[in-house]
């Protein structure tokens, strides 16, 4: 015969739920899980700001200021050590990426030099240099010259680039295929420590005909020039805004995003 519980007499079993225990067990059942599911999701959620931005990390103080310009540095001027012992100039190029605007009036920026590079002396001698953007044609050119001291090499003949006369200043050179030169009086060094950081008085500037538009302005987007961080070059990629977006007047932001996306569109790969 087939055992019953509820005939059985044992205690220790239960008796069978009717339908609507069952169905209140169930909704109880239900309403625990979603309870905890609810705690479970509260608990991930952030409670404030901070959390909402994440954990950071504290890292050793270091140079990691990103993204920084590439530029090809080109200098004339004499080495007491160089080829010709200080006798005769000599032309050079250096890669800088710790370069900076550092004053508007009058315009001024800032590079900065370890006293060990063959170019520190040359342009401490000549009081003058010229600072070349670089755009992706340049690129190699730039890592060999950030590579490659002039005490052993011929950097413009090496990389095949052309010293032009620059404009503004009467003997240091700009570097012809790149897009915009700004040349450099030298103001002032700065000691500082492994580094000496040189000030200029941009005396002149000078840019690729290719980068004007019809109307006669400069397009500076069209370079695709290249920034550096962390040990990587970067190409320039698409514009994200424009100087003051965050408070522009809706008619103003509505013409001026949709010139921007029409340039993004039509930036070739
Ligand atoms: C991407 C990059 C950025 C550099 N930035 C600097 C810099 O800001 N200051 C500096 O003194 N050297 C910098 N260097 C190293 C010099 O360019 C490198 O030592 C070069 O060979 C010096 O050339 P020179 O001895 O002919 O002057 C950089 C190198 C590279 C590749």
């Amino acid at each position: 015969m087939k055992h019953h519980p509820v005939n059985s007499g044992n205690k220790g079993q239960r008796r069978p739920e009717s339908k609507t225990q069952q169905d209140h067990h169930n909704a109880k059942a239900e309403k625990t899980r979603q309870q905890k599911a609810l705690q479970k999701d509260q608990q991930k959620k952030p409670r404030n700001k901070t959390e909402r931005a994440g954990p950071r990390r504290q890292l050793n103080p270091s140079t990691l200021m990103a993204p920084l310009p590439a530029v090809l540095v080109s200098c004339r001027g004499m080495h007491p050590e160089g080829k010709t012992k200080g006798l005769k100039p000599e032309n050079n190029l250096i890669t800088i990426a710790w370069a900076g605007i550092v004053c508007s009036d009058p315009p001024m920026l800032s590079i900065a030099i370890r006293p060990s590079r063959y170019s520190y002396q040359l342009i401490k001698s000549s009081g003058a240099f010229v600072v070349n953007l670089v755009d992706k044609p340049l690129l190699e050119s730039t890592d060999f010259c950030g590579v490659q001291s002039g005490r052993d090499v011929d950097k413009f003949e090496a990389c095949q680039l052309t010293a032009v006369p620059s404009a503004g200043l009467e003997d240091v050179p700009a570097v012809a295929e790149s897009p915009l030169s700004l040349s450099c009086r030298l103001n002032q060094i700065c000691k500082l420590g492994s580094h000496d950081l040189f000030i200029g008085e941009i005396v002149a500037v000078e840019a690729k005909e290719t980068l004007f538009d019809n109307h006669d302005r400069l397009c500076l987007e069209k370079a695709r020039l290249i920034g550096f961080a962390h040990g990587q070059y970067y190409e320039m990629g698409q514009i994200a805004g424009f100087f003051g977006f965050s408070v522009a007047s809706d008619n103003v932001l509505k013409r001026r995003m949709t010139d921007i996306r029409q340039k993004n569109k039509r930036r070739p790969d």
